[in-house]
């Protein structure tokens, strides 16, 4: 949610802030700004120059170009509205009164009402509706009684101002400021929100995620939690919460791809979409090569005593995240026996269910950053912590896309779903990837837990290393008939997506993609739930889209399609071709695989209709309104 981003060193700041902003546009872009500091040759002090725009970083682009943004120290922000309007006004970086100090911010300070306050008590006037605004002026006061003490303006004044400001902010948050007086420091701040510094050539850079890094620099440094920074030409000096120094060497980007690069799609999403193949492949030889033995088809990721003593599952998640959770909760319950219970993050941080013993608990996030299970997680951990029997005993796990993301700071264990970046806003192959996560945990605990026979449990395995081809050819085959089915949805209001089993999240997972990018009303149920209600809705304008895959609610779910049918409505069936399944008005053929992996293959036409039900009116399918990539607020 929002993306922030700080330079200072020997270059011009504004073309480094607006490349390291593209590659952040994913996480919020509905205005965006910059300020940078240019030094005067007549003085110490430095003028800062500011420039903010509503809508889309091409905007911000464009006048930077036209008025010029001069400095070689600078910070930036591209927006996803929380307090405010996506108005100029709204747009960050935000200034004290004397315009000096200039702040962006990604993260919510929860306690701004009561401080802006006690702030327009001092006779302060704010000029936006926004949470971040009363940092500036917070730091402008602070430096009013550090000077009064005799101060000279200096960067360690400037951080030594963000070190008493720290403790009155409530909430999560991660800051950049920069002061006119001081054009050689950029002093950061992080508690609760990523932030990420990155060590070039010459030059210091701050941002909220490492692609914006990686066009400068592989050498980051990511941030803890309650740690200020200054970063000045010559160096970084980090602090902790108390203002102790920290010494800590820097890291090394992963060699995983960082580069933002559509190919030859017209979308990000489309191109993603057919990535999944690739996502299969490379899952494939990571977590069951050739020559494993009979008895344990899978490279276990953890020590076996991981999988010891867990009597039950948790798994913690939102969104599509949750629906990857459903799938597995279904696989870890009916094909390896463990019970498994699955919560939105954002209501079990609020209201868990009373502690059970020998419980696994499991956050899922693509993004690794989501607020509301990061602290869901938190919240688990720390209740258990209390707990003096050692049934109580707190394991977690951490099933995420970014391996250096906050997730794997606070999780002990990560399965890395390595499904390389993804650009488009919603989520395709990380959903392919975290669903993948789940079979490889599903033939662990079944192996190590002894639920099922070898032959079943290789016999999943087996059908698991089919997937890239299937994959491949219905990808293929099913981007066609969504092309060209998409133009009969463009008057369509309302779509109904009816699944079974396994399969019900991906009906879920269905009306999600379609809700998110296309903007059409969609609901996703339990195929023999729909003649408890919803069927109310049918007519002809209503379409039904019902995975009818082969097991053992194929029949069953074929009655249901039936019975739409029979309202009128017009019906889309995701099934193997066969005389059973000539009821569909179109049909999405899918190859006759087990129930168990159908999942992973009946998601593919749910995510292409999506996408040319959207490209066909024209909609901005890799960014769509509303939406951000990580949801760093609760
Ligand atoms: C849907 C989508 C969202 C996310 C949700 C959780 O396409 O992307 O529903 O799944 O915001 O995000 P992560 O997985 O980053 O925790």
């Amino acid at each position: 949610m929002c993306g922030i981003v700080g330079v200072i060193g020997s270059r011009e700041a504004a073309p480094l802030l607006l490349e390291g902003l593209r590659q952040l546009e994913y996480r919020g872009y509905d205005s965006s700004g910059l300020a940078t500091i240019n030094t005067q040759e007549d003085s110490s002090c430095g003028h800062l120059t500011c420039k903010r725009v509503k809508g889309k970083l091409g905007n911000l682009n464009a006048l930077v170009e036209k008025e010029g943004s001069p400095g070689h120290l600078g910070i930036g922000h591209t927006r996803w509205a929380t307090h405010g309007k996506p108005e100029e006004c709204n747009a960050h970086p935000h200034r004290d009164v004397s315009g000096e100090v200039a702040v962006v911010q990604n993260g919510i300070i929860e306690n701004h009402r009561s401080l802006r306050q006690a702030l327009e008590k001092e006779g302060v006037e704010f000029s936006s509706e926004t949470d971040t605004e009363v940092v500036p002026h917070l730091i402008a006061r602070e430096l009013k009684l550090l000077s009064k003490d005799g101060r000279q303006a200096s960067g360690a004044m400037l951080l030594e101002a963000m070190h008493r400001v720290s403790p009155n902010l409530r909430g999560s948050y991660a800051i950049a400021l920069i002061w006119a007086q001081t054009p050689d420091a950029l002093v950061v701040a992080k508690r609760q929100a990523p932030l990420v510094i990155g060590l070039g050539e010459g030059e210091f850079l701050c941002a909220s995620d490492t692609p914006a890094l990686a066009g400068f620099t592989r050498t980051i440094l990511p941030m803890e939690d309650g740690e200020i920074a200054l970063l000045t030409p010559l160096g970084i000096e980090l602090y902790d919460e108390k203002y102790k120094r920290q010494k800590r060497s820097p890291a090394l980007l992963s060699g995983v791809e960082h580069v933002v690069d559509k190919r030859n799609f017209r979308h990000f999403m489309l191109k993603e979409i057919h990535e999944q193949s690739e996502t299969a492949e490379l899952w494939i030889a990571r977590h069951l090569p050739t020559g494993l033995p009979l008895e344990l088809p899978v490279a276990l990721p953890f020590q076996d005593s991981f999988y010891e003593g867990i009597d039950q599952i948790q798994i913690l998640a939102c969104g599509t995240s949750r629906h990857a959770g459903l799938v597995g909760a279904y696989l870890l319950e009916q094909f390896a026996g463990i019970p498994t219970t699955v919560f939105y993050a954002s209501e079990f941080r609020y209201a868990p269910p009373p502690l059970a013993p020998n419980t696994l608990t499991i956050g899922v996030t693509q993004s690794g950053e989501t607020a509301d299970t990061l602290a869901a997680l938190a919240m688990e951990d720390a209740r258990r912590q209390t707990c003096n029997d050692l049934k109580f005993i707190s394991r977690q796990l951490g099933i995420t896309n970014r391996p250096e993301s906050s997730l794997s700071r606070q999780v002990s264990n990560i399965l890395d779903i390595g499904a390389g970046l993804e650009i488009g806003v919603v989520a395709t192959k990380t959903f392919l990837g975290q669903l993948l996560a789940f079979y490889g945990l599903t033939l662990a605990f079944a192996a190590r837990h002894k639920r099922r026979s070898y032959e079943e449990i290789n016999t999943l395995s087996d059908e698991l290393k089919a997937l890239p081809n299937q994959l491949r050819e219905i990808i293929k085959q099913h981007d066609a008939i969504s092309e060209s089915l998409a133009h009969k949805f463009s008057e369509t209001q309302d779509v109904i997506f009816l699944g079974r089993g396994i399969n019900y999240p991906i009906a879920l997972e269905g009306a999600l993609k379609l809700k998110e990018i296309s903007y059409i009303h969609a609901e996703g149920y339990p195929a023999g739930e729909m003649k408890h209600g919803p069927i109310a809705l049918l007519d002809t304008k209503v379409p039904v889209i019902s995975i009818a895959m082969p097991g053992v609610v194929f029949d069953k779910v074929l009655s249901n399609a039936q019975e739409a049918k029979a309202r009128d409505a017009e019906l889309i069936g995701i099934a193997p071709i066969g005389s059973e399944t000539e009821i569909f008005d179109t049909l999405f053929p899918m190859p006759k695989v087990s129930e168990w992996i159908s999942p992973l293959l009946s998601v593919i036409p749910m995510q292409l209709l999506s996408y040319h039900i959207a490209a066909h009116r024209g909609l901005d399918v890799d960014q769509p309104r509303n939406l951000a990539k990580s949801v760093t607020v609760e």
